[in-house]
């Protein structure tokens, strides 16, 4: 197969396991590409993409530009402040206008869930989900799985680990779909204030206690805590958070092996993480931060070749 089954990507759960062997197929050849001298292919010259962030981001948006630039695509970024939409201009007026300058595909990142699915019903150019409130996140879901395919060479039988604001967490909302596809075992971790209370239901274990948590994980991808998205306490405070869920170097050391700690970013050190794992050898995070400019290359160049 050669083609995505979607035209758009709004979220991991559309996406059929031969769709996710593409993307990481095509993203092990982007990857030789960044290798070169010269890291540039005229796959997408003809393409103009806009990239549309109604919130912050560092990663996501930096790694879609540079994606988009080795691919020679055309790009335009647009953030939501200093925009008309101050002024009280809707999402789809304001998506619109952009297309109406001869624009093919939308990256879009936007505070609430659903977003890109709405503008999916509504206009014709591809739309990628570069993360929606706390729904799903799937260009992070596919460099978190590509960096561990990487690693280990297969997911099958894994015993991946999610730890911390699972119920805040796009992150972890792709990342359990696509694991369970390729055939790893999920398990969360963390207060069950912060977990979804049907989480089981989705196919994954919770187990509260993070010292068993540890023993039974091969990886373990640290979220952190979302306070912007809490409008209520979910837990006491940072400190007992850090107490309880914490991940050190003391805690790893006392695990019976070897542990792979992933973070998708931006870490806040010292209360999910501290920096003694975060920029240890056991830990992939800026692994998963180069891995994301193939993963994006390869989303951007099959999606394109869908019009
Ligand atoms: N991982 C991630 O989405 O980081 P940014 O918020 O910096 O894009």
């Amino acid at each position: 197969m050669s083609a995505l089954s979607q035209k758009h990507l709004i979220g991991i759960k559309h996406l059929q396991k031969s769709d996710l062997e593409l993307i990481f197929d095509t993203a092990k050849n982007f990857k030789d590409v960044l290798q070169r001298p010269i890291k540039k292919v005229p796959s997408l010259r003809d393409i103009t993409i806009a990239n549309l962030f109604f919130e912050d981001s560092t990663r996501t948006r930096i790694s879609f530009e540079l994606a988009e630039k080795r691919l020679s695509a055309d790009t335009i970024n647009f953030s939501a402040s200093g925009s008309s939409v101050k002024k009280g201009e809707t999402l789809l007026d304001t998506v619109n206008n952009i297309l109406a300058m001869k624009v093919d595909m939308i990256v879009m990142r936007h505070s609430s869930s659903g977003a890109p699915a709405f503008l999916a019903k509504h206009i014709n150019a591809n739309i990628i989900n570069a993360g929606d409130g706390t729904h799903e996140h799937p260009t992070q879901g596919l460099l978190d799985a590509f960096s561990v395919l990487e690693k280990f060479g297969t997911l099958k039988g894994l015993n991946y680990l999610i730890i911390g604001d699972i119920k805040h967490s796009r992150v972890a909302g792709s990342d359990i779909p696509l694991l369970l596809k390729m055939g790893a075992k999920v398990k969360v971790t963390g207060p069950p204030t912060l977990i979804p209370k049907y989480i089981e239901e989705l196919g994954v274990t919770y187990e509260p206690n993070l010292r068993k948590a540890l023993e039974w994980c091969d990886v373990a991808n640290v979220l952190r805590i979302q306070l912007e998205r809490m409008d209520i306490k979910f837990i006491p405070s940072l400190r007992e958070y850090s107490l309880y869920y914490g991940i050190n170097k003391e805690l790893l050391d006392s695990i019976s092996k070897d542990i792979t700690i992933m973070h998708p970013g931006p870490i806040n050190r010292g209360v999910e993480l501290n920096s003694d794992v975060a920029d240890s050898k056991q830990s992939l995070v800026l692994q998963q931060v180069e891995n994301g400019v193939a993963i994006r290359m390869a989303v951007l160049y099959l999606l394109a070749g869908r019009g």
